[in-house]
């Protein structure tokens, strides 16, 4: 028995960009019409505090189940995700992954406030939510100055994809992957194949290692982690925005260390009624309707979570 292969990083594939060089645009561009995926380094996000969040992770992974489950996933998929949970192509093995997912922070009750579902914060770690609202609101602005800078890339206005980002509906995840021993096989993955659902998505990993991304010819490339840097890939909805011109392309992790690993994912998206309709060139088809940025992520988190029924919010 052994592991899903995927051959070293290939820097064409998964080039590393300077967010304050001056040809930052083109760069993101380049890399979004390959894979969709880049590097982003002088991100701005301060390192003390993407430290205090994985230690946080730590602490809140290495928690008894009971206790984690106590902010158990919510109808709004907000909250604790146990390994498992996520829907599987028949004869799949289920994810090892657990993550704990949340959002802007806003709502006090039990209840969405104007598209925003409630956190479920866990009770057992009060230190959590301060560290994580201030994580989502730096990927987040991180995410829309990203956003600008496509938008002057495919020479669109700066704000067409970031008019209504007051209330987003972006979402961050915690993420913990246990090791899997090579006995497990070349069809368990802490993550299966998948694309992301958003616009953005923001990742940073720890030193561990595991993300593997498909690579233009079909292969998997390893996307090893460089500290101090976040992973950012573009999601099925950004690729629907730009009517296919970025790419949304299918990633998996294989935690093949020995080790636990760790990793922290933001996906940024705008406010719950924005419309997205694709953004074409002179003369160019929309290949999309219209569609708004809450319908079609609630469509998505349907279709992959098992513990979402029909009729749910
Ligand atoms: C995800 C994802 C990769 C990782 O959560 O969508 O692809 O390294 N995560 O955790
Ligand atoms: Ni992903």
């Amino acid at each position: 028995m052994s592991y899903a292969e995927a051959r070293a990083i290939d820097a064409s594939a998964i080039p590393v960009i300077d967010m304050q060089a001056p040809d930052l645009s083109a760069a993101m561009l380049g890399a979004a019409e390959r894979t969709g995926f880049f590097y982003i380094r002088n991100a701005g996000v301060p390192q003390a505090l993407i430290d205090e969040v994985f230690a946080l992770s730590r602490r809140f992974f290495a928690a008894p189940l009971e206790a984690k489950r106590q902010a158990a996933v919510n109808p709004w998929h907000r909250g604790f995700i146990r390994a498992g949970e996520a829907k599987m192509a028949d004869g799949a093995r289920p994810d090892l992954k657990e993550s704990f997912v949340w959002g802007l922070d806003t709502t006090a009750g039990s209840q969405p406030e104007r598209g925003i579902p409630p956190n479920q914060w866990p009770a057992f770690l009060p230190e959590l939510r301060p560290a994580l609202t201030a994580y989502f609101d730096a990927c987040n602005a991180v995410g829309w100055s990203l956003l600008r800078a496509f938008a002057g890339s495919i020479g669109a206005p700066a704000d067409v994809f970031v008019r209504t980002i007051d209330r987003p509906i972006s979402r961050g995840s915690i993420i913990y992957y246990p090791p899997q021993p090579p006995t497990m096989g070349a069809e368990q993955f802490g993550v299966s194949p998948h694309t992301d659902y958003g616009c953005l998505t923001l990742l940073y990993q720890d030193g561990v290692g595991g993300l593997q991304v498909q690579g233009p010819d079909g292969g998997w490339v390893t996307a090893h982690p460089i500290p101090g840097t976040f992973v950012v890939n573009v999601g099925d909805l950004l690729a629907r925005w730009t009517n296919d011109r970025f790419k949304s392309t299918p990633h998996r992790v294989v935690n093949a260390s020995g080790r636990e690993r760790y990793s922290a994912a933001v996906f940024v998206d705008p406010n719950e009624d924005t419309e997205i309709e694709p953004v074409v060139a002179p003369g160019e088809a929309a290949k999309y309707g219209r569609v708004t940025a809450s319908a079609y992520i609630k469509g998505r988190l349907d279709a992959a979570f098992a513990y979402r029924q029909p009729g749910r919010p």
